[in-house]
């Protein structure tokens, strides 16, 4: 099994959010995430998960943590709510973190459910300057930098910049690396 962590971020501050919502529109960053993810779980907070259009969510395996175990997931079949990221320790299936960044900060500072592979996307331009409660991962940006290497490979598209990090002196799928450099080789394209 493996724990694969995806995000955009913005360079310099790693703003990733404003409110519920993205600071930015990059409708190939949305794809990337969007097909990197296809057919797999993915794991989001309750606050990402409520912000995100439905017709986006619809269809696709998720699992949405919410301490409350309140949430009224409207994809009855493919949402399941969970009351604690600690359970996903061994959990059978690929898990794709997609934030936001209280759950990245969750498994990037717990050791049982640390990703094994980063897919680090980094928003070179600018956010719109009147945009308020801006929401970072600065907390998770610095386990990357201390306990992640870089693959040497960057792509670029539409102003981000994608960098793959692995886990330092952990056993990573190599399949799964393989199958997300792979897309990332051909996007855009
Ligand atoms: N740029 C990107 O790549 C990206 C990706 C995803 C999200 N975002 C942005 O991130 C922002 C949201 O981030 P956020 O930190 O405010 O909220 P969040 O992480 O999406 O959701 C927070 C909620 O998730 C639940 N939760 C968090 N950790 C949990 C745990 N360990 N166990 C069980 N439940 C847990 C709690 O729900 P309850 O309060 O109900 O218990 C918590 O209030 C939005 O602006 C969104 O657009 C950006």
């Amino acid at each position: 099994m493996s724990i694969v962590a995806v995000w955009c971020r913005h360079k310099g501050d790693n703003i990733i959010g404003a409110g519920s919502g993205l600071p930015w529109k990059i409708p190939s960053d949305t794809r990337r995430f969007r097909n990197l993810t296809e057919g797999k779980i993915k794991v989001m907070g309750r606050r990402t998960y409520e912000g995100m259009p439905q017709k986006v969510l619809m269809g696709r395996k998720m699992i949405v943590l919410d301490i409350e175990n309140s949430c009224d997931v409207f994809d009855k079949e493919n949402h399941i709510v969970l009351d604690n990221a600690d359970k996903l320790k061994d959990y059978p299936e690929d898990l794709y973190i997609s934030g936001g960044a209280s759950v990245y900060a969750k498994f990037f500072t717990t050791p049982a459910i640390m990703p094994d592979i980063v897919v680090d996307c980094v928003y070179q331009g600018e956010i719109a300057p009147n945009l308020t409660d801006l929401i970072n991962v600065n907390a998770s940006v610095e386990v990357l930098e201390k306990k992640y290497f870089a693959l040497p490979q960057k792509f670029e598209l539409d102003n981000v910049i994608t960098t793959v990090w692995l886990k330092k002196g952990d056993f990573v799928e190599q399949s799964v690396v393989k199958n997300i450099l792979e897309y990332l080789e051909t996007e855009g394209k």
